[in-house]
């Protein structure tokens, strides 16, 4: 799954190694931004240590959850047969669908909010980010979850992730794109897509993969979820190097998770503001303190850390050196740098889902 910062493919290098050695060695590992969970998972599905995943936002929760509460294969085929939904997942749900001009598009936004039947999925976000079909496919999973057990955590993950695939939008939820010439080819290529069989498709993805050893998720601040950390702790922490909230560009991901906002306006369809998580690390005039609280703390905890960060300044004001600075008097720090891409979040001229290559530093920390 796309997901801005990921560190998917800094595992397979340098940075893998170091975890999976580190991690071995530790009672624990404790992911503690963990984001679409893909260095959670891959702790977890190659080490018998015990993995802790920890974020801001539930749709986290859901990545991740599916993976380490498991830990045994499922078969892709239980897991869509729990799934109280009347759609045969192997047929096609769409008739190669025709081609939709603006016209089609804001006639689908007007229709949406008072779709009969409609869920909170239709109505929030139909026409704008799904077509009213894809809509009502993903309303039909949500209200159809397996109820409980393995075959729930498989099916949440693959509904965020589905709901992410399927998104007219440019690799993440802040806005979907707009009937526009340039854009409606777009927006017709992700309205074709069919939201049952792309489900089938994560779930078989998933269903093979699973922890050695069952592990947990939390939804929390980094800096709250510190009450549990101890000294045979391996911490890692990948936090947010922009000055824009996460919850700003992945809060259609978060409504599904959490079952629907209470309103939704303007052209990204979002949330109120009040209503999304903040995080201090995304606040440029605090990001600085908020990881030297973090440092700190974990410097209390007596655990061992692993901090990923760009090289160069980042928009929320942080940068490896700095944090290299602030842990140098307590910490002995190993400084090892990777080459890296990493999102613009459509800023810096790079255009729409831009991405820039830059060098990721992996900073090993062990307590003085
Ligand atoms: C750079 S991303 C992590 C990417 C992750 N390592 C991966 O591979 O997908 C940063 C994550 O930190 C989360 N986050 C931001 N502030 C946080 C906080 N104060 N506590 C916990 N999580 C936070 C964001 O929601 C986001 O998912």
């Amino acid at each position: 799954m796309k997901y801005m910062g990921s560190k998917a493919a800094l595992l397979r290098g340098e940075l893998g190694r170091r975890l999976l050695a580190q991690a071995n060695r530790s009672e624990r590992f404790v992911d503690l931004f963990a984001g679409s969970g893909s260095v959670a998972h891959y702790v977890a599905e190659n080490t018998d240590t015990k993995v802790l995943a920890v974020d801001l936002q539930r749709y986290s929760a859901h990545l991740s959850g599916a993976i380490l509460l498991r830990d045994a294969s499922i078969e892709r085929d239980t897991v869509l047969r729990a799934w109280k939904v009347e759609a045969d997942f192997d047929a096609p749900l769409f008739n190669a669908q025709s081609s939709v001009d603006a016209a089609g598009v804001s006639d689908a936004r007007r229709v949406a909010p008072s779709e009969a039947g409609g869920g909170f999925i239709t109505r929030q976000y139909g026409g704008h980010y799904y077509s009213i079909e894809q809509a009502r496919a993903l309303d039909s999973l949500y209200e159809g979850l397996p109820e409980g057990g393995p075959e729930r955590f498989v099916a949440e993950a693959a509904l965020i992730r589905t709901a992410s695939a399927c998104a007219a939008a440019p690799g993440h939820t802040a806005q979907p794109f707009q009937p526009t010439a340039k854009l409606l080819p777009y927006i017709n290529a992700a309205w074709r897509r069919d939201a049952f069989a792309e489900c089938a498709r994560q779930v078989e993805q998933l269903s093979t993969r699973y922890a050695q050893v069952i592990g947990q998720v939390r939804v929390a601040d980094a800096l709250v979820a510190l009450d549990d950390i101890g000294p045979g702790d391996l911490v890692f922490c990948d936090p947010p190097y922009s000055d824009v909230q996460y919850s700003r560009f992945y809060h259609v991901l978060e409504g599904i998770a959490s079952g629907g906002w209470d309103s939704v306006s303007g052209s990204g369809r979002s949330p109120a503001i009040d209503q999304r998580a903040s995080s201090d690390f995304s606040l440029k005039r605090v990001a600085l303190q908020a990881m030297s609280t973090l440092l700190c703390n974990l410097r209390e905890k007596g655990c061992q850390v692993i901090v990923t960060f760009p090289a160069a300044e980042a928009s929320n004001g942080l940068s490896a050196q700095k944090i290299v600075e602030m842990a140098r008097s307590r910490w002995t720090v190993t400084e090892l740098y990777v080459d890296s891409r990493h999102s613009t979040l459509g800023g810096s001229g790079a255009g729409r889902g831009g991405r820039r290559n830059l060098q990721e530093a992996v900073l090993v920390m062990a307590p003085k």
